[in-house]
């Protein structure tokens, strides 16, 4: 059963638009694939607390609610009730007696501390509006000696968004899509600041060649919320500009047209953490 819960406009627009996509988001097995990667690097063992940061259809946390067995617990949270829905109707089928599925916001949680051997967030963590706050407070929840694991996308993963970044800073836009945690070295300042230690990061090289139609369809437009920005940095322009925009934007792809497609770059990061086995967050001096 859901509760309501208090969002504000950004997230109600990505709640909105995740319960919109719930009934054909498992149909690809592409997040899937995703969140079992993540949960294989995070070494999950029988009996472990597990908490799924933004669990959707439940993909990490079905996978793992089967590793940590009856003596272990898994805990899925998510905004978008369509996803909670669907997550909740697959725990049933596989008859899954130890997963929660919350109604909950990931960055207003209220665990307590140390309650969590492992942490897991998969495909969403760009989604999130203050990336260091919520890993700040996703790392008290963990036991001493807890691993965290979060998958992010390379700066130069979807090509239909780093081109649309290239058209949008012609007219003064800043369009951030994967930019927060698109390099290594972002990603490693993002956790050891938030206070974890041993960060490792395995880099995918994903990608493939997809149609110069289907590059254009994914032009961003202002009618779907943008990672991290609200409202999406697209509904700056006038409609005169944005319609001009969207002109340079196909220009600009088919610029990038070879005889095999157009080269979709999907490079992949499996993010993972620790918390000190001591348990206190380290404070880094600047
Ligand atoms: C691409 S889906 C990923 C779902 C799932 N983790 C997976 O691996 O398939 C992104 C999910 O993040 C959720 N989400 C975004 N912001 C959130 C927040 N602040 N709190 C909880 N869930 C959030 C969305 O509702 C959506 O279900």
């Amino acid at each position: 059963m859901n509760h309501r819960i208090q969002l504000d406009r950004y997230k109600q627009e990505i709640a909105d638009l995740y319960t919109r996509r719930s009934p054909t988001y498992d149909s690809s097995d592409w997040h899937f694939q995703i969140a079992r990667r993540l949960v294989e690097f995070g070494q999950v063992s029988s009996g472990q607390q597990v908490l799924d940061i933004a669990t959707g259809t439940g993909h990490a946390a079905l996978a793992t609610a089967e590793i940590v067995g009856s003596t272990g617990r898994v805990v899925g949270v998510d905004i978008a009730a369509g996803m909670l829905d669907r997550a909740r109707q697959k725990a049933l089928e596989l008859n899954l007696n130890n997963t929660e599925l919350l109604l909950a916001d990931a960055e207003t949680l209220d665990f307590a501390n140390n309650s969590f051997d492992r942490i897991f967030c998969s495909s969403a963590f760009i989604w999130m509006s203050d990336l260091h706050s919520a890993l700040t407070l996703w790392h008290k929840f963990l036991k001493p000696g807890g691993i965290i694991g979060i998958h992010a996308f390379a700066d130069t993963a979807f090509v239909a968004g780093v081109v649309t970044q290239k058209v949008a800073e012609k007219y003064g836009i800043a369009f951030n899509m994967s930019k927060p945690t698109g390099t290594v070295e972002k990603c490693h300042s993002l956790l050891e600041n938030a206070g974890f230690e041993k960060v490792d990061i395995k880099i995918e090289q994903n990608g493939s060649y997809i149609t110069l139609e289907k590059a254009k369809s994914m032009w961003a437009g202002i009618s779907h919320p943008a990672p991290g920005q609200y409202p999406p940095p697209l509904s700056a322009l006038s409609p005169e500009d944005l319609a001009q925009a969207k002109t340079e934007f196909e220009v600009e792809l088919a610029a990038l047209e070879t005889e095999c497609g157009v080269w979709n770059d999907i490079t992949t990061f499996y993010v993972s953490g620790r918390k000190s086995v001591e348990g206190t967050r380290k404070i880094l001096s600047c």
